[in-house]
């Protein structure tokens, strides 16, 4: 039982290396401060902003019945697609990582903040799977 565990944790470590400190709890009570912009589940509609299912892989500002910023898609010719890097830079301060974005969130300060939103949104999006 206790191998079997250490051995799940250390595939999910190696999937995510920042993942190491994720608490996925704590990730879901942080997207609440996202879901009044925000759905996650495949086919969701979008609200204010995209859906997100998919996130990690179809590319930024790739939504296509989404209408993106300017700046937002200017972004996208620049980095490509979501990480958890530049996620992370993105959600610290939105409007300082994406000067001109549509999103109207102040940020999020704190590191563990960030670190357990993004394994969570891993998980809901279908990237870790
Ligand atoms: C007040 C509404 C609002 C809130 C709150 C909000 N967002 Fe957004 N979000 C948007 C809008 C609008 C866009 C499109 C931005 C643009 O085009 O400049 C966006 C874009 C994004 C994108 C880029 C999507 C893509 O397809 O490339 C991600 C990722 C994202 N938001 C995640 C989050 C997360 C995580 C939170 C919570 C910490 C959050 N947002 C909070 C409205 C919001």
């Amino acid at each position: 039982m206790k191998i079997a565990m250490i051995a799940g944790t250390a595939l999910a470590f190696s999937q995510a290396a920042s993942a190491e400190e994720a608490d996925l709890e704590k990730g879901a009570k942080v997207f609440k401060k996202c879901q009044a912009c925000h759905t996650l589940e495949e086919g969701a509609s979008n609200k204010i902003g995209p859906n997100l299912y998919g996130m990690f892989s179809r590319g930024v500002a790739a939504k296509e019945d989404f209408r993106y910023s300017d700046a937002m898609t200017e972004k996208a010719g620049e980095i490509g697609s979501w990480n958890e890097e530049n996620l992370a830079e993105y959600l610290e301060n939105p409007r300082k990582y994406v000067p001109g974005t549509n999103m109207a969130f102040a940020g999020l300060r704190k590191e563990s903040d960030r670190t357990n939103l993004i394994a969570y949104l891993k998980q809901e999006t279908g990237a870790a799977e």
